[in-house]
């Protein structure tokens, strides 16, 4: 570790600064007026320019090719667009994203291994983390082939790279919280009909979390795709309790929503070492268009959308079936206020990508009857591969910078 670091702050810090010194003297002889003192301003130097790579475009570049394929033993059946033959990939992945202010270059998988030797990355929260890690898998592989499947410590999936030593792994906590189904206690006390409840404890992490705050050195939280009545009916409602006490009145799913994020920060910023590095990741926009998923809703796109058009999809004054997404990230990012978890803001540039979602492509014949389409996960290769690239970024600056 050492050595790299110095070689590192050699490059990073000393010779920039030798660089403006020796630009500064060949400079000086010829623009100082005599009578103004120029004061040498000493070189500001900050390993991250206030670089925002979640603003930009998409634009087409033929010669992208993605980092792996169908063969990739991490892929997830129903994500694995390319086994299932899923229409226009090429073109799919031949979209290139550009921030507006700065370069976003493509991770180069072992030279981030190499920065990453003996450490440990993990994911929590729902299946659009494990989306994200599949692609980050599949990524990492091209520097160490041998990549075995791990799963300890509660992870739901992972892999361990041993030429590296490196694990990165998900955990699966859709809610965050630790949460119960309770059945109705008896038949015949029933008030309203229902079958039973879902307990959440908003203080309490859920199990598949609970056991890790010192192991991971990088962290990458998420949750909100479970928080509609779609996952929880009226009928089976999440019924909200702190301290071990049902909170009273009772909240709504939106309100739970915001107590448990809340609790939850909490926790991680008690909990877990402050050299841990920390993000959380805002929400995955969904493109059910016609539609929600089990209404028929689509989303047969060749394109990307405009940007004239994500307003349309995506504000919630508008109260299209995909309107969840911004309205979750606005508390999200409220409760993120203050504390040292970085935002991964990869909402914007993922509304653009209409096309990417693997609709009728799930590999199995009734999946589309049954599920309807699947217009919320993202094809392998796909969008996530450039999350990797953008979250590689932002841990490799954390980690020279710090
Ligand atoms: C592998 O990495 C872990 C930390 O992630 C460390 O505890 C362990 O000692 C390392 N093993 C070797 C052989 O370096
Ligand atoms: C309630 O339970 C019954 C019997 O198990 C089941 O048929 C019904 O679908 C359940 N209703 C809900 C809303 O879960
Ligand atoms: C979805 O499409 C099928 C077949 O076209 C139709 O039978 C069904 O009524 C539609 N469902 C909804 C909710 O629109």
């Amino acid at each position: 570790m050492a050595p790299k670091l110095s070689s590192a702050t050699f490059t990073g810090l000393i010779l920039p600064t030798c660089i403006l010194l020796f630009l500064y003297s060949t400079l000086l002889p010829h623009n100082t007026p005599s009578s103004t003192k120029l004061q040498p301003s000493k070189p500001s130097i900050s390993f991250t320019p206030a670089c925002n790579f979640f603003n930009g475009r998409w634009v087409m570049d033929p010669n992208r090719i993605p980092m792996y394929d169908e063969t990739c033993p991490f892929h997830r059946n129903a994500w694995n667009c390319l086994r299932n033959k899923r229409e226009n990939m090429g073109r799919i992945n031949s979209w290139k994203w550009i921030p507006e202010k700065c370069r976003l270059p493509r991770i180069d998988p072992l030279g981030f291994m190499g920065l990453m030797r003996n450490k440990r990355i993990g994911f929590v929260g729902d299946s659009l983390n494990e989306n994200f890690l599949v692609s980050f898998l599949c990524i990492l592989r091209a520097a160490d082939s041998g990549a075995k499947k791990w799963k300890r410590k509660g992870a739901w999936r992972g892999a361990y790279f041993p030429k590296f030593n490196v694990t990165v792994a998900y955990h699966r906590a859709v809610l965050l919280a630790k949460y119960e189904w309770q059945p109705k206690q008896s038949a015949v006390s029933d008030q309203d009909g229902l079958n039973g409840t879902y307990r959440v404890d908003v203080d309490v992490p859920a199990d598949d979390w609970a056991d890790i705050t010192d192991f991971y050195n990088v962290l990458v939280f998420n949750t909100g795709h479970w928080w509609g009545y779609d996952k929880f009916p009226k009928e089976t409602p999440l019924v909200f309790y702190k301290g071990g006490q049902p909170i009273l009145p009772p909240l709504e799913m939106f309100d739970g929503f915001k107590v448990v994020l809340e609790n939850m920060i909490l926790y991680i910023q008690k909990e877990f070492p402050r050299k841990t590095l920390k993000f959380w990741r805002l929400q995955s926009p969904r493109h059910f268009y016609g539609g929600n998923w089990n209404q028929n809703g689509s989303c047969l796109f060749n394109e990307p959308l405009e940007e004239t058009q994500l307003d349309f999809w995506f504000d919630p004054r508008n109260n299209g079936v995909n309107k969840e997404a911004r309205r979750l990230n606005h508390q999200i990012k409220e409760a993120l206020q203050g504390t040292e978890i970085q935002l991964l803001d990869l909402t914007y540039l993922s509304e653009f990508r209409a096309d990417a979602h693997p609709a009728i492509w799930l590999g199995k014949k009734d999946a589309v009857a049954v599920w309807g389409q699947d217009c919320m996960h993202w094809c392998l290769p796909g969008v996530p591969d450039t999350w990797v690239d953008i979250l590689s970024q932002l841990i490799r600056h954390s980690l020279e910078a710090g």
